[in-house]
């Protein structure tokens, strides 16, 4: 993998509403997607993994459990768009995680799919192309982004399963539920969407009941139903209340990341494309 002369690591972030996902070559990663201001504390925390304090351009910020307990304006963004600062914070803190001081890297990320536009794509590459400099937790890393790539949420988790035939990849995350309809291997766009709802939407909605306006609205979307793999962290509970609408559901076998290894996947595609090329 060479970017002019410098080794370029690719790595792949699934920036959910609910939690950031990061995959690079044989390291994941996890932690809440949610960010809040710094405040200095009086009573000692015992911090782990998934407590961060960020700094990052003469701002400090809380990121992860720590933001949820201790900001006063910790939250989840549960905006339509992942085109905005938190995403960057999120992502960066990701890469932090997993990458060494110094890197240059490939970033594959995510949309919704109907945010899946020019438009929307351009402005994550403009969030997160060029270079960063930021400090977790008191170590401070640098690195250089020099190429992005962002993918469709649950489109790309299921062309990554390579299956035959027809069937939906449905990823029910905590804002947005995606669905894709795959056909021997190809993505039907027709087929394929965002619903507007997701399973941290709803107020006080039951797993059977998000199951059930799930399979209300894809059967709506998309008519006749094609066998179902479900991504998402919630997938394998979904299971059991959507079968009884529809014999043929499966949660995938690594719901949580689907999405980020199959962005990883596509990268590692977009490399070999590039080199056959060349
Ligand atoms: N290991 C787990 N077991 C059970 N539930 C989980 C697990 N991990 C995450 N969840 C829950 O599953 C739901 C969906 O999580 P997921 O990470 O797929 O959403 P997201 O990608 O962050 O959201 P979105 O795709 O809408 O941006 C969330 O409510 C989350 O709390
Ligand atoms: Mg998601």
């Amino acid at each position: 993998m060479s970017g002019g002369d410098c080794i370029v690591q690719l790595v792949a972030v699934d920036t959910g509403r609910s939690g950031t996902k990061v995959v690079t070559d044989g390291m994941r990663d996890y932690f809440p997607s949610v960010l809040g201001e710094f405040r200095e504390l009086r009573l000692e925390r015992k911090m782990n993994r998934t407590d961060m304090v960020i700094e990052y351009k003469d701002q400090r910020y809380y990121v992860g459990e720590v933001a949820r307990d201790e900001s006063v304006s910790g939250a989840q963004m549960m905006v339509k768009t992942k085109a905005h600062q938190d995403t960057k914070i999120f992502a960066l803190a990701a890469l932090h995680h997993v990458v060494p001081n110094g890197a240059h890297l490939f970033v594959v990320t995510g949309e919704p799919i109907d945010n899946h536009t020019a438009g929307e794509k351009l402005r994550m590459k403009q969030l997160l192309l060029g270079s960063h400099d930021i400090t977790v937790n008191g170590e401070e890393k640098h690195f250089d982004i020099v190429r992005v790539e962002v993918a469709a949420e649950g489109a790309t988790a299921g062309w990554a399963l390579h299956r035959p035939g027809r069937y939906h990849i449905v990823d029910a995350g905590s804002r947005t539920v995606n669905f894709a309809t795959m056909d021997g291997g190809r993505w039907i766009d027709r087929l394929s969407g965002s619903m507007d709802f997701g399973l941290e939407t709803g107020q006080n909605i039951s797993l059977s009941m998000f199951a059930r306006m799930t399979i209300a609205e894809l059967s709506r979307r998309v008519g006749s139903l094609a066998p179902i793999v479900l991504v998402g962290g919630k997938a394998d509970a979904l299971v059991e209340y959507m079968e009884q609408y529809t014999s043929d559901v499966e949660a995938h076998p690594d719901p949580l990341y689907a999405n980020a290894n199959a962005f990883y996947a596509l990268g590692v595609k977009a490399l070999e494309t590039a080199t056959a090329q060349q």
